[in-house]
């Protein structure tokens, strides 16, 4: 530990570039609950993993204690342990050394949380997600292997290089199905009785959930046979197939300059009145000054639309927005988590309670809320929504009117569908976060069919 604690501390003397954040926004908080009283199954070793999320604004690692039946155990005083580096890899792009190097840090902090004797028996996973998509194959396989590299020198977990990789957006959305699931006590029974997630981001929205034997039998193939629409899941003694989709470009801040590449004229009609300024998005900048009349519900509506690419052809059965497979609906869709952006917006305009950490909702009281607050002038908005962030302040109508039309006519709900809108998900005597990394850890210790079998 204390070796730990000085090869830590060499490394941010070394460089100047990554900063070790503590454990801040860990997951877990405590509930208040009574503790159950100890028991033998949990005090037993059970099974720990190591999931590295490498994203646009840093690389975080996530390590997680199960028990022996599967249930998060403590790790120190909370749920699992969180550690943070920036930048995230992709600032390292043509350094693959360096941002190797980066990472090193939370490979330490893992090492002194796994039991010594269990490390062979951890697996240690990468996801890296938006960020190192975007810099390119070659440039990321380069810093990829280099990760694989020091991951494998310098730690003793369960190692396989096909774990540290670019993830796929539907595998993040899996991962998330997953995640939330677990966290819901809903894996181990029918698929019927799980509930589907759409987690908006900033650079993409997902959508996963549930679906039968028949409809995964029946899924397209997509063309380049990358990304597949199902992916199948063990989980508690269970098969699940999980249709999951990602869509690139369209995710909160993505969406904005699809939106405004829709407008007509020169002006954007999801513009409060006053506004004046660019919106800037991964270095392009983006005329976002409002026009004299500001902005208007309806015509809003029509840019967002477009945006949305409603009438891309089908080629797939039934689709649901950009010419997607929509994944056939049925039970697995029926209960609705809507997440991230939606969660924070539906906060922050008063669709739930203020500090709820989930809350229900619909689609229809997105649009409401759209048709109060487009009228107002940007001033007037700001003042009468102190809780939305400064740096979202200008688009809250856009965004607004983006998040209704995305579910009603992206993803096909009733206006008057009931979602839920989550965060963290009461979990035993924890408030735990949804994330996909808690996903694959959860899939990175589960038995294995076969295992299961023999
Ligand atoms: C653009 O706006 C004008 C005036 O409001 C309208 O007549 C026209 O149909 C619109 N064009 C498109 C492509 O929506
Ligand atoms: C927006 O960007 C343009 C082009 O870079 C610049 O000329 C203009 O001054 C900017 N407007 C504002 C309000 O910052
Ligand atoms: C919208 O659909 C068209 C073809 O139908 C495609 O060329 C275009 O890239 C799509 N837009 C986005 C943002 O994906
Ligand atoms: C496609 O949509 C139609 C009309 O909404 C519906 O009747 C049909 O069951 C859907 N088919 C599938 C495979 O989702």
């Amino acid at each position: 530990m204390a070796h730990a604690m000085i090869i830590l501390a060499l490394l941010l003397l070394a460089s100047s570039h990554p900063r070790v954040a503590s454990a801040d926004s860990v997951l877990g908080r405590k509930a208040g609950a009574m503790v159950d009283e100890p028991d033998k199954l949990a005090a037993a070793p059970g099974k720990y993993a190591v999931i590295f999320d490498a994203g646009s604004t840093g690389t975080r690692v996530h390590v997680f204690h199960f028990d022996k039946r599967m249930e998060l155990v403590e790790i120190g005083d909370d749920i699992e342990v969180f550690a943070k580096v920036q930048p995230g890899l992709s600032a390292y792009a043509g350094r693959p050394q360096e941002a190797a190097t980066s990472i090193v840090p939370l490979l330490e902090t893992a090492k002194s949380i796994v039991p010594r004797w269990l490390m062979r028996r951890t697996p240690l996973k990468l996801g890296a997600t938006a960020g190192l998509r975007i810099i390119g194959e070659e440039q990321a396989e380069q810093i990829l292997e280099a990760v694989r590299d020091v991951v494998h020198t310098k730690s003793n977990f369960q190692y396989n290089p096909s774990w540290i990789n670019v993830l796929e957006g539907s595998q993040e959305g899996s991962y998330l199905w997953v995640a939330l699931n677990y966290l819901l006590d809903n894996l181990g029974g029918d698929y019927a009785k799980t509930v589907g997630v759409i987690d908006l981001g900033g650079a993409s929205v997902q959508m996963a959930y549930a679906i039968s034997p028949d409809t995964a039998a029946s899924a397209p193939v997509k063309p380049d046979g990358k990304d597949p629409y199902v992916t199948k899941e063990y989980l508690k003694g269970r098969d699940y197939n999980v249709y999951a989709h990602s869509y690139l470009h369209y995710g909160s801040d993505a969406s904005r300059v699809e939106i405004f590449k829709a407008k007509n004229g020169s002006f954007s009609n999801c513009m409060q009145r006053g506004f004046i300024g660019n919106y800037t998005y991964n270095g392009d900048q983006y005329d976002a000054t409002a026009s004299p009349q500001g902005a208007a519900y309806e015509r809003c509506r029509e840019d967002v639309a477009k945006a949305l690419n409603l009438s891309a052809p089908c080629e797939t059965k039934n689709c649901t927005f950009n010419g997607a497979w929509n994944g056939g609906g049925g039970a697995g869709q029926a209960d609705l988590y809507v997440m991230s952006s939606f969660y924070y917006m539906a906060l922050q305009v008063g669709l739930i309670d203020g500090d709820a950490t989930s809350g229900k909702t619909t689609p229809a009281a997105f649009r409401a809320a759209a048709e109060v607050i487009c009228p107002l002038s940007f001033e007037e908005s700001k003042a009468a929504y102190p809780r939305v962030r400064a740096s979202n302040a200008p688009y809250v109508c856009m965004d607004l009117v983006y998040q209704y039309t995305l579910l009603v006519d992206g993803f096909g709900l009733a206006p008057t569908k009931e979602v839920t809108v989550v965060q963290k998900v009461k979990h035993g005597e924890y408030f735990i976060e949804a994330k996909w990394p808690l996903g694959e850890a959860i899939e990175a210790v589960s038995d294995t069919k076969l295992s299961q079998e023999s």
